[in-house]
């Protein structure tokens, strides 16, 4: 039976998500890759079960992530049932709808039926009454905003969800979606987002001093530009067990001598700091206004642990140093 470490509460910082009650671990484990069928469930423990004793008590997921789609859900649910269900109240458990999950018109995007249908699916998947947070994945186009406002009030008020948070929206999104669930009593409490020292596209949408001014945070997703921020490509090599070599989501012709050149220097930086590259971005992600957590993609127990030593080290950022990292962005 597993026992959580004792002094889990004393390595992790916590932010507020949002202007909500709810208090986030800066770092969330993110289950996007390395839960699917093909990976090893012993690691995928190990790696939960290090997550919590260091403690991450975030755990995010999605109907599609695998693969195959849903398998991850799976996977974390027997984990929970392996052990870590007797911690269900010290954990966050985030799951999200909006991207394709089944065929036919009701399989996907922002409509009542898909949203409530596939949050019953997930809560079966992992063995669970209700998740903590439900993330519209996705802004949807072609359904009416006021339905997916309705849908998602639905979903806490039914009590499937304690909060709901939005993924990908921009500024303007975020701030009709906040408008419209306002009159349900329910508000956003995170923003799902992309960012990393290589990909700060929301910085012109100010996305988050808009978000501040509406009082949701955010999480960022990505912080390691899917690993190219660690030391993993610098040599020029693309290692076989790595997502460069995968060549799906992370492409290995992004990996140019230009960029190269510009991670040697990163690193120089980190290393004068006494961080890693990898701990040196998730700091830099950290010193973002409005960031209530960073999600986190580990293959393995090393990685993982590799990025929780960040809060070890001085993760300020002086006012010289940004703008020397930001010269090689
Ligand atoms: N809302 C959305 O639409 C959305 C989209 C994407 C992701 N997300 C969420 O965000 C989470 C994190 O995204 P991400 O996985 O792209 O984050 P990431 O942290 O940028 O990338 C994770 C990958 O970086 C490499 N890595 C991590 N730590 C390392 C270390 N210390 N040394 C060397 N390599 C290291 C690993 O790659 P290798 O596998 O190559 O070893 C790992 O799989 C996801 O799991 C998911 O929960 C949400």
């Amino acid at each position: 039976m597993y026992t959580a470490a004792e002094d889990r509460y004393g390595k992790m910082l916590y932010r507020r998500a949002g202007e909500s009650g709810l208090e986030m671990p800066v770092f969330t484990l993110g289950f996007w890759h390395n839960f699917g069928e093909s990976g090893d469930y012993e690691e995928m423990r190990r790696m939960v079960y290090t997550a919590f004793d260091n403690g991450v008590t975030s755990f995010d997921l999605a109907n599609n992530y695998g693969p195959p789609g849903g398998e991850a859900e799976r996977n974390f649910g027997r984990i929970l049932k392996d052990g870590l269900s007797s911690y269900r109240d010290e954990i966050i458990i985030s799951t999200k709808a909006g991207y394709p999950m089944w065929p036919g018109p009701y399989g996907k995007g922002g409509g009542k039926k898909y949203l409530v249908s596939s949050l019953d699916q997930s809560l079966k998947r992992m063995g669970l009454d209700y998740v903590d947070v439900f993330y519209h994945h996705c802004p949807d186009p072609d359904t009416p905003m006021d339905e997916t406002a309705d849908a998602l009030a639905y979903i806490v008020q039914s009590g499937r969800a304690l909060y709901i948070a939005l993924s990908k929206y921009d500024a303007k999104g975020v701030a009709q979606m906040t408008e419209l669930l306002s009159h349900y009593h329910v508000h956003p409490v995170l923003n799902q987002v992309r960012y990393s020292i290589l990909d700060r596209a929301f910085d012109r949408d100010n996305l988050f001093v808009n978000l501040n001014r509406l009082g949701v945070g955010s999480a960022i997703f990505s912080p390691l530009a899917q690993g190219l921020l660690t030391d993993k490509y610098i040599s020029g090599e693309v290692p076989v067990n790595s997502r460069a070599h995968e060549n799906v989501y992370l492409k290995e012709s992004v990996i140019t001598a230009g960029l190269i050149a510009r991670l040697e220097e990163l690193r120089k930086i980190a290393s004068a700091r006494g961080q890693s590259l990898s701990q040196m971005a998730l700091s830099f992600v950290l010193a973002q206004r409005s960031v209530s957590t960073v999600l986190i993609g580990a293959r393995n127990t090393e990685q993982l642990m590799e990025n929780l030593r960040t809060l070890e080290t001085d993760i300020r950022i002086s006012d010289d140093e940004m703008r020397e990292i930001l010269s090689y962005a």
